[in-house]
């Protein structure tokens, strides 16, 4: 725990939280958790900068490491070492309009290492190191470039299924993931129209620009709490690539009480939106238990109803409620657990916790699950696979995969891949539908 002398609006206190987190998602565990764990006994204050800056920091890790690499030579105890790569992400992408100097991310992260009795010795250490990086940056800089994991910020093997799959486009696709996403809404429009919801977000000084049939793109992402009309379900934070599942299951004119499986539903936004569109009945199904209660806080929020069962997709005699009913469903939406490589902007941590052999155990476990759930579409009806990756190996090679085993599928027109591009409008997803024969 950090001094009690270190005050908690400090910069210093902001880096020991963030470089405590930075430790854990190196150990595999998820950004998000990391940071609420680090920061759990912090002021909201220092809680949002601890998060900016553990953001910030494994956004820059592979370069940040290779720099630390050169610049320090002999063996550093793991918190110094977060703390200088959270400082080196600080004083290469420093935040727009930042209220300190460079000279006071060194000290502050010095004083950080000092305020610790067991890293207290490496004060000295670090104030060279940052100092060093600060004169000889360029020089410094331009010897890392040719490493690529420096060079992208990613693993080596993930660059190399990138460029394998996309050999004309791989270091535009590395680049985009490695920007910053919009704030992206979808409208309620049970609740209000595009253009309402546009006229509101703008009396409440935010600009927004409609960029599909219900998706609103921010200028500036904000606070979900500053949303005019959230807590009231009016709308939701979604990517516009994910607000094509709905209308994709649903068809431009869906009829009242289809019956839909959302059968990987945790948050529930895809839930949320296909509710949203028509008078539908949803089964909700997720796996985690832990995810469940997400899904129901959203639906309540938006004012919506859906049968909610926990179970494995590729088990339905074991749902909870008694299992599948065995009336089979019209619509099926298999959003399936994937590498989630699509989403990386949002996510830069997915990168550092994946493993190459991670690929092969999902493309089993969504081939499991597909032909658990074909068994349960009506004939005639749809089932639409999605995913949140761009590896091909999840994607395009599973829905061919798919036709050739099922016999009775029957490929339709879908989005297929969507990738990310640099500053653009959504994330990288993908899409193929089958009707039962
Ligand atoms: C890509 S996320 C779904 C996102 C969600 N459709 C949405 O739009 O908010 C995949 C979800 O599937 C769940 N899941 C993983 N394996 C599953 C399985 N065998 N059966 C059901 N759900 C599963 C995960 O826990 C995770 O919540």
């Amino acid at each position: 725990m950090p001094q009690p002398s270190l005050p908690t609006e400090s910069l210093a206190y902001a880096l020991q939280r963030a470089a405590q987190a930075l430790e854990s998602v190196q150990k595999g565990t998820a950004l998000p958790q990391a940071l609420a764990q680090a920061t759990i006994q912090c002021p909201p204050a220092a809680r949002a900068a601890s998060q900016d800056l553990a953001y910030r920091a494994v956004r820059r890790l592979g370069s940040s490491r290779a720099l630390l690499d050169l610049l320090v030579k002999s063996a550093l105890q793991a918190r110094v070492r977060d703390i200088l790569l959270c400082a080196l992400a600080l004083l290469r992408d420093p935040p727009e309009g930042a209220a300190y100097t460079e000279f006071t991310v060194v000290d502050q992260a010095v004083e950080a290492i000092a305020a610790q009795r067991r890293t207290a010795a490496a004060k000295g250490l670090a104030n060279a190191v940052l100092r060093r990086f600060l004169r000889e940056r360029n020089a410094l800089t331009a010897q890392i470039a040719e490493h690529p994991e420096a060079r992208w910020n990613y693993p080596l093997w993930w660059i190399d299924t990138v460029r394998e799959a996309y050999p004309d486009r791989w270091e535009m696709l590395l680049a985009a993931g490695d920007s910053r996403g919009p704030m992206t809404l979808r409208v309620n429009t049970r609740r209000i129209s595009v253009a309402q919801m546009q006229a509101n977000l703008a009396q409440a000084g935010m600009q927004a620009e409609v960029i599909g049939p219900v998706a609103l793109r921010l200028a500036q992402a904000v606070p979900v709490e500053r949303l005019p009309g959230f807590a009231n379900g009016w709308v939701s934070v979604q990517d516009a690539g994910a607000q094509l599942a709905a209308p994709l299951v649903l068809g431009e004119q869906p009829h009242a009480g289809l019956r839909v499986l959302d059968a990987c539903a945790a948050p529930g936004g895809k839930t949320g939106h296909l509710l949203e569109m028509a008078d539908v009945h949803v089964t909700a199904l997720e796996s985690d238990r832990t995810r469940v209660p997400r899904i129901y806080e959203n639906l309540e929020r938006l004012g919506l109803q859906a049968d909610v069962r926990i179970g494995d997709a590729g088990n339905p005699s074991k749902w909870s409620g008694g299992g599948w009913d065995g009336v089979p469903f019209d619509r099926i939406l298999a959003d399936v657990p994937c590498s989630a490589a699509g989403i990386v902007r949002r996510h830069p941590d997915i990168r550092w916790l994946r493993r190459a052999s991670d690929i092969a155990a999902l493309v089993d476990e969504q081939r499991r699950i597909l032909l658990a759930l074909w068994d349960t579409l009506a004939v005639g009806g749809e089932l639409i696979y999605a995913t949140c990756s761009i590896f091909p190996a999840e994607n395009e090679r599973q829905a061919q995969w798919f036709e050739r085993v099922r016999s009775d599928a029957v490929r339709l027109d879908a989005p297929g891949q969507l990738l990310m591009t640099p500053g653009g409008a959504h994330d990288g997803f993908y899409y193929a539908r089958f009707q039962k024969r």
